[in-house]
């Protein structure tokens, strides 16, 4: 039988894994990295996207066409999505009971289409790694999904040419990776601060079984909520030192959220950051020095 991954399909970053010898075993790139940006970049209309470090990295290039944080548009309608989550850097299709849309060009895609371009990405480094094809994957998805963003994330896999055995909760395989299923039966409690997301969950744990007893957070707040202040807070402060506006600058935006987040990084070990972004418009660089104090 061939072997099953596990995809964590997260908003800001996924991971691959499999299990062997009994252990879960997170699975590198070919570039030797862990975690995969769930960020997918169309550079040309003709040839697929490019996924993952070097769609973020073209990311600033080419801010119109290079989709991240597409998890919190699975399986919503226009409707369902407050005009602050539109904040994204690409152009998004659909009001009211349509089902929201990634403009690219001509073209339009389901965000569960981006996403697969993500999930085939994972399947591909798992491939090499275990140097025979995959078919069949679990994906986890936040304990409070819907129905339809479950099923939408059940599409995506498909998409990717894999068939889905399972969709399992982030907070379960969270503590199946602790071997928390083991240990006695218990109550426990999983704390997740993601990047579009934040969230807690009290799971019952029974004979190796869970149960999410409830599970509550803001599917509105996580990390990329912190940029985003951080963002606003960096604008004005361009403002005042005769950078004029430049929330309307996509570019500038881009360039000021990847410095933004590496600050806000910097700050969870050190109590300054130096935040520097040269020629941000044609006569004003930035230079601000951010202290931890002020960030909070
Ligand atoms: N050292 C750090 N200090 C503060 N924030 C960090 C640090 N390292 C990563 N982050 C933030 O964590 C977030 C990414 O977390 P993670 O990879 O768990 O998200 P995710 O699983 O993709 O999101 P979600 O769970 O919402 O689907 C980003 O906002 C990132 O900036
Ligand atoms: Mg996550």
């Amino acid at each position: 039988m061939s072997t099953i991954i596990g995809i964590d399909l997260g908003t800001t970053n996924s991971v691959v894994s499999i299990i062997e010898g009994g252990r879960a075993v997170v699975i590198t790139d070919a570039e030797g990295q862990r975690l995969t940006p769930s960020v997918v970049a169309f550079t040309n209309n003709d040839e697929p996207p490019i996924v993952g470090h070097s769609a973020n990295r073209q990311r600033i290039l080419n801010p119109r066409k290079t989709i991240y944080s597409v998890k919190r548009f699975m399986g919503r309608r226009g409707g369902e999505i407050k005009d602050e989550d539109m904040f994204v850097s690409y152009p998004v299709a659909g009001a009211g009971e349509e089902p929201l849309r990634i403009v690219i060009d001509d073209r339009q895609y389901l965000p569960e289409d981006i996403s697969a371009f993500v999930l085939k990405k994972l399947k591909a480094d798992a491939e090499r790694y275990l140097g025979e094809s995959v078919d069949r994957a679990v994906i986890t998805v936040p304990a409070y999904f819907n129905d339809a963003q479950r099923n939408a994330t059940k599409k995506a896999g498909e998409v990717a040419g894999l068939k889905v055995e399972r969709i399992i909760n982030e907070p379960t395989a969270a503590s199946l990776a602790y071997g928390l299923d083991k240990k006695l039966d218990a109550r426990i409690g999983v704390y997740d601060l993601g990047g579009g997301t934040f969230d807690i969950s009290i799971l019952d744990v029974k004979g190796g079984i869970f149960q999410v007893l409830s599970t509550c957070g803001n599917t509105r707040l996580g990390g990329d909520d912190i940029d985003r202040r951080l963002i606003d807070f960096l604008l004005k402060k361009i403002e005042e030192a005769g950078g004029g506006n430049l929330s309307g600058n996509l570019f500038a935006l881009s360039r000021i959220r990847e410095e933004a987040e590496k600050a806000k990084c910097s700050l969870s070990f050190q109590d300054e950051a130096e935040i520097s972004i040269p020629f941000l418009a044609p006569s004003f660089s930035l230079r601000y020095r951010l202290t931890r104090k002020e960030f909070e």
